[in-house]
């Protein structure tokens, strides 16, 4: 990451701090690593994001249902999605001490030892290094970087380590009150298995025909061994996740229509096509046979913020083989080379993945300008301004009568009681109204509507826009439906 980019990147977590966007997790205790909490502004816009895909999915799609379903699940669950033997990370023991260790931790630990000793290029260069040897899944590599740098057990102090081996991603936890008999079950590190066991339910019971979707949103939870750059990878975040069940043979069009449609769900939002990318996946997972990811220009570099697989029928195989209860989906629409119907089969399934977190960190990063704004009297002055799109924003209108008496905060409040029930409001009367401006923009409110004394005489108002500054007069009876255009 360039200086420029850190800096702003530092300046778009301090400023999600600030102004009650993003804090870390039990602060007052130092926090959680990679674990945060959604503030005022924050779980607006968060919930704004999700409810702007659940609609896109569920509304806007007639053959989409969605589905809460529970985060715990039967252990054979993962035991069958093949989280349970695959879903792992790299882990080292020292030979003297037995002390185990995450790869990750104990080389963080020593760049860590670097900075204390003023040497932050080597630091830089420890983790990157780190960093490419992990996503390569190149253990050996690892273990060389380890032994290159001399890195020991705290305990034993020797550099006497095994060979690298994996640990797995999943957190458990214990079911039942009696240790002996408690079951040991996963907090689940993907919302899509819950849409796979119950793809009979909601098939049957919505009467879906194939092709068709199932929507959910929700928590997800992974002992992550790379968890940096704040909100981008965390312990404990939210997906969006919608599984598409297909006919066998049909998985590559759709997979394509839905590399299409996401691509579109993101630029809908007004965000800019330069920024995005695909990436396909030259190295597939096991179920798979297409994959790509959504790549978006962070601040930190081009990074995945969706994925697309085509994860064929392996999961509801893998469920019906595991639970012995049949998987399968009767198709009586009419194979034309045949003449009879497709009949039973098990269906295939494309998937779309989006990190719910992920994405309002993309909306942060996207949105956030420090803007020099020139004055006619040569001077320059400055503001923060977060540029997110109108249609998720915090609030959508500031109401903000000029000065609190003269009657004009009844005004605003009667304003305010109608357009309350439509979209997000703030209302405020302190403070100089160009520091109220100010600080509007820096939460993202798209609109502004000043109440002054010539209000009183004409019914007109002043509107401000948050990315132009521009501001108009217009009649407050028609405040509502210019913020309610902007919106819908
Ligand atoms: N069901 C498929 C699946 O879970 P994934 O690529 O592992 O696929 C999908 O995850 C999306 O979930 C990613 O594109 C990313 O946006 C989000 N995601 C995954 N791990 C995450 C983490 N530790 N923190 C935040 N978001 C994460």
């Amino acid at each position: 990451m360039s200086t420029l980019s850190e800096n702003n990147f530092q300046a778009i977590i301090s400023h999600a701090k600030e102004y009650g966007f993003v804090f870390p997790s039990s602060e007052i205790y130092d926090g959680l690593s990679a674990v945060y909490d959604y503030g005022p502004n924050g779980s607006e816009l968060k919930k704004n994001i999700r409810d702007y895909w659940w609609k896109s999915m569920t509304q806007m799609h007639d053959n989409i249902v969605g589905i809460d379903a529970a985060i715990f699940m039967h252990p054979t669950t993962w035991k069958a999605s093949g989280h349970v033997d695959n879903f792992s990370d790299p882990m080292i023991d020292n030979k003297d001490s037995k002390k185990r260790y995450r790869v990750d931790h104990l080389i963080e630990a020593k760049a860590d030892q670097l900075r204390e000793q003023g040497q932050e290029i080597a630091a830089d260069a420890l983790i990157a290094q780190m960093d490419v040897l992990l996503s390569a899944d190149d253990y050996a590599g690892l273990k060389q970087l380890i032994e290159d740098h001399k890195i020991v057990c705290a305990v034993s102090g020797t550099g006497n380590w095994t060979d690298i081996r994996q640990f797995n991603l999943m957190f458990s936890t214990q079911l039942g009150s009696v240790a002996e008999d408690a079951d040991t079950i996963y907090l689940r590190p993907e919302t899509a298995q819950g849409i796979f066991v119950n793809f009979l339910n909601v098939q049957k019971t919505a009467r879906m025909k194939i092709p068709f979707g199932i929507a959910q949103t929700g928590k997800a939870f992974r002992n992550e061994i790379v968890a940096r750059q704040f909100i981008f990878r965390m312990r404990e975040f939210e997906q969006m996740e919608m599984q598409f069940f297909v006919r066998p043979g049909t998985q590559m069009q759709w997979y394509n229509y839905w590399k299409e449609e996401r691509l579109n769900w993101h630029l809908s939002l007004g965000l800019p096509r330069e920024k995005y990318r695909y990436h396909d996946h030259v190295k597939l997972a096991h179920y798979a046979d297409a994959a790509l990811d959504i790549e978006f220009e962070f601040p930190f570099g081009f990074k995945e913020v969706e994925g697309i697989h085509s994860r064929t029928d392996f999961d509801l195989k893998s469920h019906q083989e595991f639970s012995k209860k049949k998987q399968q989906y009767f198709d009586n629409d009419i194979d034309e080379t045949t003449g009879k119907p497709y009949g039973n089969y098990i269906p295939y399934v494309v998937e779309t993945s989006i990190g719910l977190d992920r994405m309002f960190l993309l909306i942060l990063s996207n949105a956030y300008e420090e803007e020099v704004i020139p004055k006619e009297d040569g001077t320059t002055d400055s503001r923060v301004v977060m540029r997110i799109p109108a249609k998720i924003a915090p609030n959508k209108l500031a109401i903000l009568p000029l000065v609190k008496k003269d009657g004009l905060p009844e005004i605003a409040r009667q304003l305010m009681d109608e357009c309350k029930s439509s979209f997000k409001c703030f209302y405020e009367e302190k403070d100089a109204i160009g520091k109220r401006y100010r600080r509007q923009d820096a939460i993202g409110t798209p609109f502004c509507v000043t109440i002054d004394h010539q209000t009183k005489e004409d019914n007109m108002v002043t509107i401000r826009h948050r990315d132009s500054m521009k501001q108009e007069r217009i009649p407050l009876s028609e405040v509502k439906q210019l913020v309610l255009n902007a919106i819908s």
